[in-house]
């Protein structure tokens, strides 16, 4: 038997239908157009691109909080669009999330203990000391003491927040744990801690993340493969090694320089991209990026460039030699 992936996505789209004002027809946005990406056991996959480009919808689809408009999304082999109401429950078990806002995520009138032991209780038949036993030994390992357990969150500082809302995206021992900017609210001081924090725990539980972020820097120590989002699409997906040594789409080189701590001395050059994401209720043709690309020539502007294998990973753009 192969290994198979325990995430798979295949060309997964989601469009949503909006309204543009009285007597207008609906509109149809593509806020996620056909992203196709595996995950392995132990992997963190790393999304990147501006805001807008799509990553919190790539998370509700793959969180099954949202089915997508087209495309498949398989779970440890299993397609989530045919699995029955019992696979779906095992399968939304093995999906946590993570979300950028530990404040408006966790239940302001539950305290910590209440917030954590929910999901032990409703899905295991754990006694209560074993339950506390569990939450206890998992509150030690995000850096928190049994004393905050009858804490409520107002009276954590946002770091704290964010633990313990990695702890209950982590109390039931999930495959896989879709991180959508997690760090993004915090302090730059603490954001450090809270990444270390999900590597740790990573080595603890053996778990795969799909880390998403606007930030390049913030994914370039935990990621292994790397996937650059731009108006709902992949632009180059591959090895975080490779894309960081040679990053071939003008859009990940311009996100690259742009990002002061990765920039190696020797490469000068400031990409700059001008202008806004457009949107995408009404995308450019061609290429999504052409318009503020330093490289477009005409062809972009018509022709859409499909992912294509270079230098061991996948891009997007007519502009980049094999
Ligand atoms: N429920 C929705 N209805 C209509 N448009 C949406 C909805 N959710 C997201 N969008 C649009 O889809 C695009 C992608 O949004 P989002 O996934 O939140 O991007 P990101 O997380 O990368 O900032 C944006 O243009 C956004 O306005
Ligand atoms: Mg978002």
């Amino acid at each position: 038997m192969t290994d198979k992936p325990l995430l798979e996505a295949r060309d997964l789209a989601r469009h949503y239908r909006v309204s543009q004002g009285w007597f207008k027809p609906k509109a149809s946005v593509k806020a996620l157009n056909g992203v196709s990406f595996t995950l392995q056991r132990r992997q963190t996959l790393a999304v990147v691109g501006e805001s807008g480009c799509g990553k919190s919808t790539l998370a509700r689809q793959l969180t099954l909080i949202e089915p997508p408009s087209s495309g498949a999304l398989l779970l440890q082999g299993v397609d989530a669009a045919v699995a029955d109401p019992a696979q779906l429950k095992a399968l939304r078990q093995q999906v946590q999330m993570v979300f950028q806002n530990p404040y408006a995520s966790l239940n302001p009138r539950a305290s910590i203990e209440t917030t954590l032991g929910e999901p032990l209780l409703i899905n295991t038949r754990l006694t209560k000391a074993e339950r506390r036993e569990r939450i206890e030994a998992l509150l030690a390992l995000v850096g928190l003491r049994s004393e905050h357990l009858r804490r409520y969150p107002h009276m954590f500082s946002g770091g704290q927040r964010q633990r313990i809302a990695i702890a209950r995206a982590m109390i039931m021992n999930p495959a896989i744990v879709v991180a959508d900017e997690p760090v993004s609210a915090l302090d730059v001081s603490i954001q450090a801690q809270i990444l270390n924090l999900f590597m740790d725990l990573q080595d603890e539980f053996g778990c795969s993340y799909v880390f998403i972020s606007h930030n390049l820097s913030v994914v370039e120590h935990m990621a292994d493969d790397l996937m650059v989002m731009y108006l709902g699409a992949a632009v180059e997906y591959g090895s975080k090694k490779q894309i960081f040594a040679r990053p071939l789409h003008p859009y990940t080189r311009a996100l690259i320089s742009a990002t002061p701590a990765l920039r190696p001395a020797d490469r000068r050059e400031r990409i700059r991209i001008i202008g806004e994401l457009p949107s995408p209720l009404n995308p450019p043709s061609g290429c999504a990026f052409h318009k503020r690309c330093p490289l477009a020539v005409p062809r972009c502007a018509v022709e859409t460039p499909m992912l294509r294998m270079i230098d061991q990973r996948q891009v997007a753009c007519h502009q980049v030699d094999p």
